[in-house]
This record gives C-alpha cells, sequence and structure tokens, in this order.
C-alpha cells in the first residue's frame, strides 16, 4: 500500500511539475508526437560528439543531449567515435577537416557568432556537422539544430549557413535593487539580489539558455531610471555571479550607470563630465567592474531625461557625458550606450521633436565605443508610431534600436498582442537618407554607414511568474526580439509559426488558427486602442486604459490632451509646417508624403494632422466615421480571437488554453471599455452620432471619467 501510495505521489508531482505551466517557454522538448518523423529522427540521429574543453561547447553539447533525449524519447550518448548518425559539433582546431570543406573565406565569414549545419559523409559515415568560427557559432548552431527539430523540418540535406545582423542583440530590464520591476507586469524581478552571490537560481540558468536559443547575447540587469549602489563592491559581486553564470551562453551583463554616481557613492562634489577628478572616479570605478567581470559588457545611460542626472546639469552635453564614460570602458573593450529617449520639463518644443534637436547636432562627436539607443518612435511606444527621424539623421553615429516588450502601453500582461509585426513596420520603413533610400533596419545594422558597432534592444517582459511573462503569449515578444535582432529580414508569420510549434504544438489546425490570431493581434489592438494615428492617450502614470480627457498631468506632454488635440474642428496634432513642424526632422521625401493630408498613411494621419471631423477619408466616409468603424473593428476582431481560440480546446493542454481564454475575455472587456471611452469623449467635440447599426455605449462618459486604479502596476 505504501508502495503504490508512493507511486501514485511521484506520477502526480512530475505530472504537475511537467505540466504546461509555461515555465519551459519554446524549449519544451516533448517527445515528437509523429510516429513515422520519431522513427526517422531517431534513425538520423544517433550521437553526438563534441569537445568539451569549453563553457560553450559544454553548454551546446548538453542542450542537445538534454533536447534530443527529450524530443526522441531517448538517450543519445556523447562519444568520440563517430558512426552513422553522429551529431558532429566543433571548431576548425578541433576538426581541421572543416577548413577544406567550408572553405576559408566563408569560414571567415561566420564571425565570432555564425555557425554552419551541415549533412556530410564522414569517413564513411552520414554525419550531421555543426560548426562554428568560435564556440558561440558552435552554441547557436546546436540551438539553431534543436529548432528545426523542434518545428518538424527535414533534416537529410542540411546545407545552412547563419551570421547575425546586428551585433549587440539585448535585454534591458527595468529592474531595481528591490526587486521591483518598472513596467513590469510579470511579478518581481527574477534577479534575487538578496540572496546573490551565494544562491544560484536554476531561472538564472534557465533564462541564459531562453536567451542563448535565440541569440540575444547581452542582458542590462538594473532600470535606466538607475540607482547607483549597483556599482559599489557588494553588488558588484551579486553582478559577477549572474554573469558567470551567463557566460556559458554567451551573454555579457551590462549595468546603469547613474551619472550621479561619483556624487552619491564617491563623494565627490561634482558630477561634472569635464572634471579630472570626475573622469578618474569612473575609470577607476570601471577598472574595479572589470576586475569582479572581465567580459563585463558596459553602460546604458538615461540621462537629463524625466529627472535623471546627466552632463545638462553641468552645461555640459550628451557628447561630454557618453565620452567620459566611453574613455573610461575603452581600454577594457567595454561600450556606452547612450540613450536618446530625452525631453526637457523646460521645453515649450513638441515633445516629438526634442531628441532630434538635442542628438542630431552631436553627429560625429562621440566616441568610437559609443552607440545612440533610439525608441523606435519619437514618442514612447505606442501601439504604433512613425519611425523615430533619428533613423537615418546621425551617420557618423551608430544608432541603435530599443524596442518595449513588456506592453506598458499595450495592455499590459493581459492583452494578447504579437509585436513582430510592429517590429518589422519599424525596421522596413524607408527613410530615404542619403537620396538612395535606406530603411531603418540598414541604418540599425550599420551597413548604410558602415559601422562596425551595431544593435538593437527589447526592454523586458520577464518577471518572477512562472511562465516568465504573465501573458503566456508575452513570450513570443521575447522570443521575436532575439530572432529579427539576428535577422531583421524574417517574417513576423516565420517568427510566429517556428514559435507557436515549439511552444506549443506541431499540429496543423492550431498552428494555422494561432498565426492568424497572432498576424491580426497588433493591428486589432491599434483599432480599439489608439486608430488612425492618436497616441498617449492612456490613463496618467499607470497608463492603465483609456483616459483621453485627462489634462491634469504636471506637465503638459504628459497630458492626452496634448497629444490629440480635440477641438471642435476636429482631431489630431498638426506637425506639418502650419503646426510645430516636426515633419522638418524627416528627409524631404517622407515630409513630404506626410505632409499632404492626401498622401499621408491613414494609419498615422493623426500623428501629423488636425483633421476636421467630416474630412472624407480614402474610403469616402469621414474622419468621425472612420474613427467609429475603427474602434467598433477592434472589439469584433476581439470577439474574433476569443471564437477563433475557443476552437483550440481540444489541441493542446487545458492549463494553456484557459489561461488565454481568461485573458481574452478580460481584453474583450477592455478593448469595450476603450472604444465607448474614447468615442463617447470623442464625440463631445465631434457632435456627431456614433454610426447606426453599432452597439449603444452602455455606460456614461462621466462614467468612465470616474474609474481611477490607485494600485495598477507602473
Ligand atoms: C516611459 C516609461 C518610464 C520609463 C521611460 C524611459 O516614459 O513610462 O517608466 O522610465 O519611458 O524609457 O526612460
Amino acid at each position: 500500500m505504501k508502495k503504490w501510495t508512493g507511486i501514485i505521489i511521484g506520477i502526480f508531482l512530475s505530472v504537475s511539475v511537467l505540466g504546461e505551466n509555461g515555465y519551459r517557454l519554446w524549449l519544451r522538448y516533448n517527445t515528437i508526437d509523429n510516429a513515422a518523423l520519431l522513427q526517422q529522427y531517431r534513425q538520423q540521429l544517433t550521437s553526438i560528439s563534441c569537445p568539451s574543453d569549453n563553457g560553450r561547447l559544454i553548454a551546446a553539447h548538453e542542450e542537445l543531449q538534454t533536447g534530443l533525449s527529450g524530443l526522441l524519447g531517448k538517450k543519445v550518448p556523447l562519444q568520440m567515435a563517430v558512426i552513422n548518425g553522429t551529431i558532429m559539433m566543433g571548431l576548425p582546431s578541433h576538426l581541421p577537416f572543416i577548413r577544406t570543406l567550408v572553405g576559408e573565406s566563408t569560414l571567415a565569414g561566420l564571425g565570432n557568432e555564425g555557425f554552419i549545419i551541415r549533412t556530410i559523409r564522414r569517413d564513411g559515415k552520414n554525419v550531421i556537422l555543426i560548426a562554428g568560427n568560435k564556440e558561440a557559432g558552435v552554441l547557436y548552431g546546436a540551438f539553431h539544430f534543436l529548432r528545426l527539430l523542434q518545428t518538424h523540418q527535414p533534416i537529410q540535406q542540411l546545407n545552412i549557413i547563419s551570421t547575425p545582423k546586428i551585433q549587440l542583440r539585448l535585454l534591458n530590464h527595468w529592474d531595481n535593487l528591490n526587486r521591483t520591476v518598472e513596467r513590469g507586469y510579470a511579478g518581481n524581478s527574477i534577479w534575487d539580489w538578496q540572496r546573490l552571490p551565494g544562491y544560484i537560481d536554476q531561472r538564472y540558468i534557465d533564462y541564459a539558455r531562453a536567451n542563448a536559443s535565440i541569440g540575444i547575447n547581452g542582458t542590462v540587469l538594473t532600470n535606466v531610471n538607475a540607482n547607483a549602489m549597483i556599482l559599489t563592491e557588494s553588488w558588484l559581486q551579486k553582478v559577477a555571479a549572474l554573469a558567470s553564470v551567463f557566460r556559458k551562453y554567451n551573454i555579457k551583463v551590462y549595468l546603469t550607470a547613474r551619472f550621479s554616481a561619483p556624487v552619491e557613492i564617491g563623494k565627490l562634489k561634482t558630477a561634472d563630465p569635464l572634471d579630472p577628478e570626475v573622469q578618474r572616479w569612473w575609470k577607476e570605478k570601471t577598472n574595479e567592474i572589470y576586475r569582479h567581470i572581465p567580459d563585463f559588457g558596459g553602460f546604458l545611460v538615461k540621462a537629463n531625461s524625466e529627472g535623471q542626472p546627466g552632463p545638462q546639469n553641468y552645461q555640459r552635453n550628451h557628447a561630454d557625458g557618453a565620452n567620459m564614460l566611453a574613455d573610461a570602458l575603452a581600454p577594457h573593450g567595454g561600450i556606452v550606450m547612450w540613450r536618446a529617449f530625452v525631453y526637457s520639463n523646460e521645453s515649450p518644443e513638441d515633445r516629438f521633436k526634442q531628441a532630434y534637436n538635442e542628438f542630431k547636432p552631436l553627429d560625429g562627436q562621440f566616441r568610437k565605443n559609443v552607440l545612440i539607443q533610439v525608441k523606435n518612435g519619437p514618442i514612447d511606444f505606442q501601439p504604433r508610431e512613425p519611425f523615430h527621424p533619428l533613423f537615418g539623421a546621425m551617420p557618423k553615429t551608430p544608432l541603435m534600436m530599443e524596442y518595449q516588450l513588456t506592453q506598458e502601453y499595450m495592455g499590459f500582461a493581459t492583452h494578447l498582442v504579437y509585436l513582430a509585426p510592429l517590429f518589422t513596420e519599424v525596421l522596413n520603413a524607408d527613410t530615404h537618407s542619403k537620396g538612395s533610400g535606406y530603411t531603418v533596419a540598414e541604418i540599425i545594422d550599420g551597413s548604410a554607414d558602415g559601422h562596425s558597432l551595431s544593435g538593437m534592444a527589447g526592454v523586458s517582459n520577464i518577471g518572477s511568474d512562472i511562465n516568465w511573462t504573465g501573458h503566456p503569449f508575452g513570450q513570443s515578444n521575447w522570443y521575436s526580439l532575439g530572432r529579427l535582432a539576428w535577422e531583421p529580414s524574417l517574417a513576423p508569420a516565420q517568427v510566429a509559426n517556428e514559435w507557436i510549434r515549439q511552444t506549443f504544438t506541431n499540429k496543423k489546425a492550431f498552428v494555422d488558427t494561432v498565426q492568424q490570431i497572432m498576424l491580426a493581434s497588433r493591428e486589432i489592438m491599434v483599432n480599439y486602442m489608439t486608430p488612425l494615428g492618436l497616441h498617449h492617450i492612456m490613463g496618467y502614470g499607470h497608463h492603465y486604459g483609456p483616459a483621453p480627457w485627462y489634462d491634469k498631468a504636471p506637465r503638459a506632454d504628459w497630458n492626452p490632451v496634448y497629444f490629440h488635440k480635440a477641438d471642435s474642428a476636429g482631431l489630431g496634432f498638426n506637425r506639418t509646417a502650419t503646426g510645430s513642424n516636426a515633419l522638418a526632422q524627416y528627409q524631404p521625401a517622407v515630409r513630404q508624403q506626410y505632409e499632404n493630408i492626401n498622401t499621408c498613411p491613414e494609419d498615422l494621419l493623426l500623428w501629423f494632422h488636425h483633421v476636421p471631423w467630416d474630412h472624407k477619408m480614402r474610403s469616402g466616409k469621414t474622419l468621425w466615421e472612420t474613427l467609429c468603424d475603427k474602434y467598433y473593428s477592434g472589439v469584433d476582431s476581439v470577439r474574433w480571437m476569443q471564437r477563433s481560440w475557443d476552437r483550440m480546446k481540444d489541441l493542446i493542454d487545458a492549463e494553456r488554453f484557459n489561461e488565454v481564454k481568461q485573458l481574452l475575455a478580460i481584453q474583450e472587456q477592455e478593448a469595450v471599455w476603450w472604444r465607448n471611452a474614447c468615442l463617447l469623449y470623442f464625440q463631445t467635440f465631434s457632435r456627431r452620432p456614433i454610426p447606426a447599426g453599432y452597439e449603444k455605449p452602455d455606460k456614461t462618459l462621466d462614467y468612465y471619467k470616474a474609474l481611477s486604479f490607485p494600485y495598477a502596476p507602473h
């Protein structure tokens, strides 16, 4: 009896531990559920041979062993002998035949991180070669190979060469030292600072594996609203402990540098970047960091923005500040990522224009190891923004991209919104710089202006929730950031497809439907929140829900009314020459297209024009009618997502099915809230009816205005 109880408890425990709670992300490695394919893979993959003389190679073959034993449902041994079905891993230094097989120039082209995967004959045996020029390449190759298996791809004739287009592929954690996360909706920070450096949580390793699997090679551990304490000795020991976990997975650690640190923790009287004492302090501090973390990546800095200290406190400019830090890092090979998200408290200038105004004149003045980190759009991670006018405007400076994975303005961790379409919309935008038309992707990958430094960062959506991102589909945004930073030309459909297969199932009915939902989801969210170019009309401070009426913020440009400018004449922000003239910051071809109300893309219209309520849109309907159509279609489409998801019930586990079902129900309620609140409010200006046939808002504008959320996360 005792024995049976033990077995039953054992089964129960393993089911619940292995249950689909989302912890395993896209690295689930469940046994292939297609019998014929499983049989084939089992024959094709029999052993692994890999040298174990380096942490990254060890990580690579360990992952392959774990992955294969799960996917094939049997152990695949690590052994030297090469037999039919061996996966041979290594570098030319281990396997000299690679040089002649691949050729010197192809090998050199792989750089430090590229890989090849090839099916070859070796000593009369069929083997699969996973090779790189450097260990990191082999690691990425191993993960790519596992992706092929997890997505049920044929492996008979592999001939893959892959190198990352962007050099720095980073997550930015807005994590505070007390474990709160700014704009975090998935629990606390995963960095358990209190128990570091002694306690290494398994999460750190799984975090590193997940990142390595999608090519992410750096992580900024701390919030851009920085705390200088992270730079003190005892905290650096904690950072070093994390760095030593991540190193094996080719992930470098970066920190945010608080500009006033020399005063706050260094006891200096000033943090003036031109003061020799201050410069010496940063040099010594940087040396100290490198003593703890020999491969430390560098600093991310938010300066003179939203109350953060910076060089302008001392009448110096951003280049003075960035260069001081760059000089301290240069001897160690470190870099500075200096953020362009700046706008001044005092300036009456359109907030859209301020970053460009401050940074463009500094082009050419930054040190070689400085990148300027620019948000995708000019305001702040809105559901849709035009591309930032700095892209293409600073040819002498490497600009890196900053996206936001955490959905601060896009429904928190409650709304299903797949962000790859937003990412690629910006990457594919034509900046028309240099006359010949470079896309944003070509600016940030360095090819347009011949920069060797390049980068893309995503503000993390990761927290201590069991499934990491709160919403199970939030994982897809983390996944997309890595995949697109590696290869910006990947189509969102392909990224979604492979993510779904790995994360849920390869069943066609599920993959097809969920891919459709994902691809549509971003536009659906735009429609029920901020259609036609509306922006920043969310609740004040926490940004939860609609509050287009809000006008009490301490600064004009934190008020929704500043951004939509609704009045009896119309709606939208005039940024043409008759308004703030922000459009002058774009190249003439872009400016001309946007400046003309008839050629401006309608999905950006209210970003650039104050449009009369009766303006005829391209459909022949008026602005007001179109606005109503968009809000209503947004809600209808959420209901379509719900119906589509309901059909998935029997195709996946109940746990995640129910989780998403409940979240979609909240999303539907919130979409209705957005639609009703916004239309009722804008109607007070348009004085036109909601077109016949639409369900009428069941609450009043006053009801929506009275809602308050003092404890909404922010
Ligand atoms: C937004 C966000 C802040 C954040 C800031 C930034 O304004 O609301 O929480 O600090 O962006 O990117 O620096």
